[in-house]
């Protein structure tokens, strides 16, 4: 992302909601964006992904030394916005619908296993928990198989231990499916818990980016890591 711009215009107010973001994302990294409620996380994602228009600047991805066309990404969301009408089985499937059903069964059916949501293959959303919920919405993110995920706070609808099995789940997924990762939190522990690289956003601008030194999966109780979470917190609250 080079000097990356969205205004949004309600009447005749300017909402500068990112006012010229200079980030690179290396390929197969895991980066976490943090930042206050308002500072601009939402927008970056929806720009990156196309749902939202840039007002200025550029999006590129690179592969060698030129720009590449076509590259697949996905969004999480803090919801998990499945269809109600559709079994989890079908919700994992959306994505592959014009794929040979040989093809879907097999997908649907490793993702199902590798998110623990095998005996839940025919039960409508209403029917599942909230954590499981957002791993179906996680599984048909995986079964799409982008090379870039994008993930709006997808935990934070959830309760603290099922928002911590998902986030070591989300870790072990990370290490074996070797995708690029846009986690955006405004959870400072998540952050570091998740990121090789943490970018703090505070007003439509990026304050610091910190990379996250601490190999997986990583210890809360470390020294480490609780200087981590102390300078992304300085950095967000001031001294
Ligand atoms: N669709 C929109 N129209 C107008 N203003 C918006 C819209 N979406 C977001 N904003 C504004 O842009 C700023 C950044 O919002 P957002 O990206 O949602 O922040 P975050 O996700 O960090 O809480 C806020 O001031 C918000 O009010
Ligand atoms: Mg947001």
């Amino acid at each position: 992302m080079k000097d990356l711009k969205k205004t949004y215009h309600i009447k005749n107010c300017e909402i500068k909601a990112l006012s010229g973001i200079n980030l690179e994302v290396e390929d197969k990294s895991f980066v976490t964006v943090v930042g206050r409620s308002g500072s601009g996380k939402t927008t970056l994602l929806r720009v990156l992904c196309g749902l939202e228009e840039k007002s200025g600047g550029e999006i590129s991805f690179i592969e060698g030394n030129s720009s590449k066309a076509g590259t697949k990404i996905s969004m999480v969301f803090q919801e998990p916005r499945l269809m109600h009408w559709l079994t989890v089985g079908e919700n994992m499937a959306f994505s592959l619908r014009k794929e040979d059903p040989d093809i879907i069964k097999h997908k649907v059916d490793r993702h199902l296993d590798l998110l623990g949501l095998k005996q839940f293959k025919d039960a409508f959303p209403r029917q599942i928990s909230g954590g499981m919920a957002q791993r179906v919405a996680l599984g048909r993110t995986l079964c799409y198989d982008p090379e870039v995920i994008l993930m709006d706070e997808p935990l934070s609808a959830l309760d603290a231990f099922t928002r911590q099995v998902l986030q070591k789940e989300i870790v072990k997924l990370f290490i074996n499916q070797q995708k690029t990762v846009i986690f955006v939190t405004h959870d400072v522990d998540e952050a570091v818990l998740l990121g090789q690289k943490a970018v703090i956003l505070e007003d439509g601008i990026i304050k610091k980016q910190i990379p996250i030194e601490l190999p997986y999966p990583r210890d809360q109780a470390q020294d480490k890591f609780f200087k981590y979470r102390q300078e992304i917190l300085k950095t967000i609250m001031g001294d």
